[in-house]
Order: structure tokens, then sequence, then C-alpha cells
């Protein structure tokens, strides 16, 4: 019997970035790649958390990750960061451009990023744009480099059903609730539909350099939302339920993985239905 199906997903050897490694994707993410054989950088905003993440994950599943505390925004420390990558390991395969700011309506700035449209504040509007289309700018481009000198790459841009489709803001509304007060907020669609098009602009570009560029896009994964929001998005999704949590972890291992060899500027969107009706 041949073994091209194991061997189309293997990725011994290969090196891995995944930025955002340490949040709730990225350590699932940080597992698959550990069990395909990748060595994976565990990249996050804090370095502690990350080094930890990245610790637990070779903790349950073996192999070689790294914790990295890096800010996307900020180009100098990217650089860096993909500098000592390539010196210590001679490669760079792989890159997820995974960190995003997701507002979370119970976080600090919960009031102010479940803000109205019209009167959503203008310096996180900008901090999105920073994080989730910058930072994935700044990755690309050094990260990039790198592929086009060894012909041969994968890049991953994380999107988000939002990004394909506009937030159904009925999902955000209480139960009771006069006038709706929680809404998704504008500029994470807008930076999510912007990841997809540099999927395209960048497999376009770098078609003859032998670096394939594609698209995940997740529907909402179940992470203890209240009742209410999970009976609205099960009833409003074809399969009838959110994401479990490791439910992307098989279309990001095709997409970074020679399974996926002759797919380049794509959309894998993995939402249960949600934006197929
Ligand atoms: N969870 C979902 O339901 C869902 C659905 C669709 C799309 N997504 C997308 O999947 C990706 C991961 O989502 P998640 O649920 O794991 O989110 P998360 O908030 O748990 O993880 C995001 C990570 O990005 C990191 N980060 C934020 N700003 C950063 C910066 N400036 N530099 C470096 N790292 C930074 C955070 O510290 C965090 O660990 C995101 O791009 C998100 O938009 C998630």
């Amino acid at each position: 019997m041949s073994n091209e199906v194991p061997a189309m997903f293997d990725l011994t050897g290969r090196v891995a970035i995944l930025t955002g490694g340490a949040g709730l994707l990225g350590r699932q993410y940080t597992r698959t790649l550990l069990e395909a054989g990748a060595r994976v950088v565990v990249a996050d905003v804090n370095a502690e958390i990350a080094c930890s993440a990245a610790q637990a994950a070779t903790a349950e599943v073996g192999g070689e990750a790294i914790g990295w505390g890096i800010d996307v925004r900020r180009k100098a420390e990217v650089e860096k960061m993909v500098t000592d990558v390539h010196e210590r390991y001679q490669r760079v395969d792989i890159l997820i451009n995974n960190a995003a700011i997701d507002p979370k309506f119970d976080a600090g700035t919960a009031a102010r990023q479940a803000n109205t449209f019209e009167d959503y504040p203008l310096d996180l509007w900008q901090e999105s744009l920073d994080v989730n289309l910058t930072g994935a700018f700044l990755c690309s481009q050094s990260v990039g480099k790198i592929m086009v000198a060894q012909q041969r790459g994968a890049i991953v841009n994380i999107c988000s059903t939002y990004g394909v489709v506009a937030p159904d803001q009925r999902l955000y509304q209480r139960p009771g609730e006069a006038e709706q007060k929680l809404f998704k907020p504008a500029p994470y669609s807008v930076t999510k539909a912007g990841i997809a098009h540099l999927t395209r602009y960048l497999a376009a570009y770098w078609g003859d350099k032998g670096i394939r560029v594609n698209t995940l896009t997740p529907g909402g994964v179940y992470n203890s939302q209240d009742d209410d929001f999970v009976t609205k998005y099960a009833a409003r999704t074809p399969l009838g339920r959110m994401a479990r949590q490791n439910e992307m972890n098989g279309a990001m291992l095709f997409l970074v993985s020679d399974a996926s060899s002759y797919m380049t500027g794509s959309n894998l969107v993995v939402d249960g239905g949600w934006t197929a009706w």
C-alpha cells in the first residue's frame, strides 16, 4: 500500500511561525503542527504566555516548540524574530497570520468595543487595522524574503465568516433589551475582508516563487459563550451548532502541507454552512 496519504500531510523538519499562537485557536494549531512533525514558533504579544503555551503543547504531544514575545505591529520586532528563527533553523516553511484583535465583550474595553458604529472610537478602529492587517503585512513581508530565497513556502491568513459576510447583529442583542447595546464592531469585519484580499494579492505576486498563500475562514468557535448567543448562533447555522475548538485543525494542516500543493489564492471556509444561506 502506498503511503501517499500520510506523506502529503507530513511536516517533518519544517519550521512554522504562528502568530497569536498562545490564543484559543493558536494553541490548537500548535499541537496539530507538532503532531505533523513541524518545529513551531509560538509568537504572541506576551513572551511569558507564549513560552508557557509552547511548553504546554510539547508536554502534551512532544516535538519542538519555542515561545516568542512579539508585537506584530512593530516592524523591528517582526524582523528580529524572523531573522533569529532563520538563523536558528536555516529555514522558514510556514507562516500562519493568526494574531488578531477579536473583541470579546467581557474584555476591559467591552463597553467601547461594543459601541454603535456611529460612535465607534477611532483609536480602537486603528488598533484593529494595525494588528489584524498591518501585522499580517509585516510578517508576510519579512518571512516572504526568506521564502523567496528558498523558492518555497506556505502562508495561511486567518479570516472569519465576518470577513466574508457582514455580522448578523441580532446575535448580539440581549434578551428583553429595548434598544440594542452590543454590536460586533466594524474593524473586525473590514480587516478580515482585507486579509482575504492580502491572500489573493500575495498568491498572485509570489505564484512563480513557489510560495502558496491561502485563507482559512473559521466560523464561530464555542468558548463558553452565553446560552442565548449559542442558541441564536446554532439556529443561524446549517449544521445547527458552533464549531468545536479542534475543528479548524484539519483545514489548517491541509493548507500548510503538500496536501494542498495546487492551491493558492483561495479561501477555505469552515463555518458549519453559515455563509451558505
Ligand atoms: N474563535 C473564533 O470563534 C474565531 C472565529 C473566526 C475567526 N477567528 C480568528 O481566528 C484567529 C484566532 O482567534 P482566537 O479565538 O484564538 O483569538 P484569541 O483572542 O484567543 O487569540 C488571538 C491571539 O492574538 C494575540 N495578539 C493580539 N494582538 C497581538 C499583537 N499585537 N501581536 C502579537 N499577538 C497578538 C493575542 O494575545 C491572542 O493570544 C483570529 O484571527 C480570529 O479573528 C476566530
